[in-house]
């Protein structure tokens, strides 16, 4: 998975889903934004990349929301993804589990880029289908 910038090429348009805007997800942090099927979508910075992962831990089929309180994405350290119900720890570019339950197993990407008017979007085309583990 690659991170997207915040430096949008010139042929991306606006025509992805919308999850927010860049600046509302600083430097280190893990925010979570609805997605285009109800389920949330953790979008995290790193080294001014975006990394966008779906909010479904791989441990149980189905997937389970993996904060404990509104944008609780990341472990102690932060540098990891964490699902706090059983505390298995994933990496922020891969997506995938280091540690604990779900080793062998990665989370589901979201696909981003940056629009011209800074908003973080899902690539077009990209659906709710597309985007179930
Ligand atoms: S549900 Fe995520 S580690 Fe068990």
């Amino acid at each position: 998975m690659t991170g997207a910038t915040d430096a949008p090429p010139d042929e991306q348009s606006a025509q992805g889903f919308v999850l927010g805007p860049a600046a509302s997800v600083e430097d280190g942090q893990a925010r979570g934004f609805p997605g285009p099927d109800g389920r949330k979508i953790i979008v995290v910075r790193r080294n001014g990349r975006l990394f966008g992962w779906i909010d479904s831990c791989p441990h149980f089929e189905g997937g389970t929301p993996m904060a404990w309180k509104t944008d609780a994405y990341l472990d102690g350290t932060g540098q990891y993804l964490a699902c706090h119900s059983h505390g298995a720890l994933f990496d922020i570019e891969t997506g995938a589990c280091v540690l604990g339950a779900c080793l062998g197993k990665s989370l589901t990407p979201a696909r981003l880029y940056v629009s011209q008017d800074h908003q973080i979007r899902l690539e077009s085309g990209q659906t709710s289908r597309e985007i179930e583990r």
